[in-house]
């Protein structure tokens, strides 16, 4: 049983998961920039693969390389995991969820999501523009509610909301792919 951790992560939080995910199911790692540069017979020798995204402004960084190698790779077990500044229990993060992948494709792809946080230090420049003028808007907000005020506050610094435990129903899927290609080994 062979398991491919891919990740694309700017400021830490998605490659720490990945690295995590990839411990605990003694998986391979490997880079997005990296991944891409891999021919298609690279991936044959895996029985799971599962890609990790950051989220950006509603949707999850390069998961369309990502859905576009996956509708190759149907018969292997497939996972993606996105990791996102706002706690799981927000419903923007179910909204987005659910606009990631088309029916079809949730028919062969499992998608999970992790908490990660703020890293303004490791935070490229023009991220740290964006979300400069996204906490100013919403602080100047007129008519904001009081859960809009309390996320400006939160996210104008750094903040680390990640969890080992987040990845346990990750691992979970992924090594289902190994009891199923064991009960059909022994069939
Ligand atoms: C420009 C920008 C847009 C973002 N948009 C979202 C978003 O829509 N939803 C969300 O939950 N987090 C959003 N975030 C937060 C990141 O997803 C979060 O910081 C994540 O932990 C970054 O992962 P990384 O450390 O692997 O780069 C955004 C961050 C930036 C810089």
């Amino acid at each position: 049983m062979k398991t491919l951790i891919i990740y694309t992560s700017q400021t830490g939080f998605t490659k720490k998961y990945a690295q995590w995910i990839a411990e605990k199911v003694s998986g391979d790692l490997l880079d997005q920039k990296d991944a891409r540069k891999k021919s298609g017979e690279f991936f044959d020798e895996y029985d799971a693969i599962c890609y990790g995204g950051w989220a950006m402004a509603g949707s999850i960084v390069k998961s369309k390389w990502f859905l576009e190698k996956a509708a190759d790779l149907k018969s292997k077990r497939l996972a993606m995991f996105c990791v996102g500044g706002s706690p799981s229990d927000n419903p923007d993060v179910d909204a987005y969820l659910q606009n990631a992948l088309t029916e079809e494709e949730k028919k062969y792809i499992k998608l999970f999501y992790c908490p990660g946080g703020f890293n303004y230090e490791n935070m490229k420049a023009p991220s740290r523009i964006a979300m400069k003028m996204f906490t100013s808007m919403l602080k100047n907000k007129k008519d904001a509610t009081e859960k809009e005020k309390v996320m400006a506050e939160k996210m104008s610094s750094s903040y680390d909301i990640s969890d080992i435990k987040y990845i346990e129903p990750i691992v979970s899927y992924l090594e289902d792919a190994g009891n199923e290609k064991t009960e059909k080994d022994v069939e």
